[in-house]
């Protein structure tokens, strides 16, 4: 019942069939096109690291100076002499899988070992490392590197902007509330004009322990971020062996012990890959909340806009507008401009056009009366605070892509299996049993980063093509069926355009069985904004999601990431363990991908 239009002037290679093979353990590409690995957990970052152990003993020491585990956002920052031969990769690593160590995660007296802890932080972060072309014309990674850094859980980083110093940001190890061991969770990311990146704090959330009912129920700092409070819903129970992870207040004493340290989770931490002397700084004129990214969109003025989605079930969109302007002519002035500015919700109303309501004390009913004493109580609570203004609740809010031309804007809501359920649909989410997700894209008024209406429509339901049946012969049901044009594909979660105007779509589909039959493994796509045709470019190995993408700026070199295959995907040899890889894709004839 489907035929496909086929018409798009964009997509110049042929599609990739689906992968429903539960082996599946290789990357399958576009014909003309190679994928090969880069750089996998525990290849060397700093020049005397150890070699990667294959049965996972290297300690964590050893881990510091690797790459960490389950690279997500990245992005290529070229070096001005040779901008497509030389440049530094930047790769988050989101968080850590059990084949991080031997044989899994372990418990001793109900304890985890601090060993394993120490490992697992020091995994986590974000890898520098610098990268060139060879005399053959091949990527290499370069070691040693004075650019190559590794940063972790561990690592100390400078608090900035309205929170910096505030008594909800002192703590027993921080007393002054202005520097915070490490970032967690670093899931997508952003850049800034002057060539600085932003690493985004996402699910930091489970990583603490309250164990408090009385004050977790009252605490809208852990409650409303799903803090937990049961030992047993923790990912990696490190609050048993570092104390700092264990956030249950001491009595009568506010700011004693660790109650506050996931106040200084949640941000955006920005780092300069060009000099690995600095420190990394949280800015918290962000707001708080679980960020999967921070997408940048400059008017001609040098008036940003920075958008982020909160990546939660009926949580919200956000964007973060500076108060000054990025001036090209003196770069340098900019190193502060992401301390202050306006941070807005976003509203998606069912006749097309939206609002963007200001999270600012005093406005939106964000009171003293209402729980919102400060400016500061509103950044830190900005999840309360989006309800309070009456934001929209949308499907797990993603990455964000903003058409290189026309400023664009585009989300990824990858799904919610909640929706029509717990939580009502809504026009801009308006799939009951949304399992599959959608895509919604709007334009700023007058094309102006920093307007507070625009005007949005769904760019795409994700899905099978009507009049689909399932291998038994039977109908699927309403609530799978997408608007498709072009090869189907589930769960939309990153999201970049290149310099063409291409859509690429990445996608993190949960691999049960039920939809890998349909589905298959996840995916790199290829959409055409103009005609809304979508091509697959390439599959992952089983297990893994597809996430992260960047390119020289000619577009001839492209990165992905391929984040915790299950099998023993890079080596692809049925035996050695699995590593979430950093993969290199280039087009045989040295061209532009895509075209
Ligand atoms: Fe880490 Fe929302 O993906
Ligand atoms: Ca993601
Ligand atoms: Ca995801
Ligand atoms: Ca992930």
């Amino acid at each position: 019942t489907y035929a496909r239009a086929d018409t798009s002037p964009l997509l110049g290679f042929s599609g990739v069939p689906l992968q429903t093979a539960q082996d599946f353990d290789r990357v399958d590409i576009a014909p003309g096109y190679q994928a090969r690995p880069f750089f996998s957990w525990g290849d060397a970052v700093l020049a005397d690291a150890p070699p990667w152990q294959p049965d996972a003993s290297d300690d964590w020491q050893a881990q510091l100076k690797q790459s960490g585990d389950n690279h997500d956002g990245m992005h290529y920052f070229p070096f001005p002499d040779a901008p497509n031969e030389h440049g530094l990769l930047v790769i988050n690593h989101e968080y850590i899988n059990p084949t991080l160590h031997t044989n899994g995660l372990n418990f001793v007296d109900g304890k985890r070992p601090l060993e394993e802890v120490r490992k697992e932080q020091a995994a986590h972060g974000l890898s520098v490392i610098e990268i060139r072309k060879d005399a053959q014309g091949q990527w290499q990674r370069v070691l040693p590197s004075p650019y190559n850094r590794r940063l972790s859980a561990l690592t100390p980083i400078r608090i900035s902007g309205p929170l910096a110093g505030h008594e909800l940001m002192k703590t027993a190890s921080d007393a002054s509330g202005c520097e915070v061991l490490g970032t967690l969770n670093n899931c997508s990311s952003g850049i800034t004009p002057w060539g600085t990146y932003l690493m985004c704090e996402e699910n930091w959330h489970y990583y603490f322990l309250n164990r408090d009912n009385v004050d977790y129920a009252q605490r809208v700092s852990h409650q409303r971020y799903g803090i937990s409070n049961k030992a047993s819903s923790l990912l990696y129970a490190w609050e048993t062996a570092d104390p700092r992870f264990d956030v249950t207040p001491v009595a009568d004493q506010p700011y004693a012990g660790h109650a506050q340290e996931p106040h200084r989770f949640g941000w955006v931490v920005e780092v300069d890959p060009f000099d690995p002397a600095s420190q990394p700084v949280k800015r918290t004129a962000f707001g708080r909340f679980c960020r999967e990214c921070a997408v940048l969109s400059m008017g001609q003025d040098g008036r940003m806009a920075y958008y982020s989605g909160d990546d939660t079930k009926g949580e919200y969109v956000y964007k973060f507008v500076p108060s000054g302007r990025f001036d090209a002519a003196n770069p340098l002035a900019s190193r502060d401009l992401l301390d202050a500015g306006t941070l807005y919700v976003a509203r998606f109303d069912a006749d097309g056009s939206g609002q963007w309501l200001a999270l600012v004390h005093g406005q939106n009913s964000l009171t003293a009366e209402n729980g919102f004493p400060s400016q500061a109580h509103v950044l830190l609570n900005a999840r309360a605070a989006a309800d309070m203004a009456g934001a929209t609740p949308m499907d797990r809010p993603e990455w964000v892509a903003v058409h290189p031309e026309t400023r664009e804007v585009y989300i990824s809501l990858t799904n919610n299996d909640d929706r029509g359920d717990k939580q009502p649909v809504n026009a801009a989410n308006l799939r009951p049993g949304n399992l599959h997700g959608h895509i919604v894209r709007w334009n700023e008024k007058d094309g102006d980063p920093t307007a507070t209406e625009f005007q949005w429509e769904i760019f795409l339901l994700a899905g099978e093509h009507p009049g689909a049946r399932n291998a038994s012969g039977q109908p699927v049901p309403a609530n799978l069926i997408g608007t498709i044009d072009g090869d189907i594909f589930s769960s939309p979660d990153g999201l970049a355009f290149d310099g063409a105007g291409r859509l690429w779509i990445e996608t993190d589909a949960e691999q049960a069985p039920e939809l890998m039959q349909s589905m298959g493994c996840n995916q790199l796509l290829c959409a055409d904004p103009k005609t809304r045709e979508v091509r697959r470019f390439l599959v992952g190995p089983r297990g893994c999601e597809i996430t992260g993408i960047t390119w020289t700026p000619d577009y001839t070199s492209m990165w992905i990431n391929i984040q915790h295959p299950k099998l023993s995907y890079p080596a692809s040899d049925g035996k050695t363990r699995p590593r979430s890889t950093t993969v290199l894709i280039t087009k045989n004839d040295g061209g532009v991908i895509g075209n």
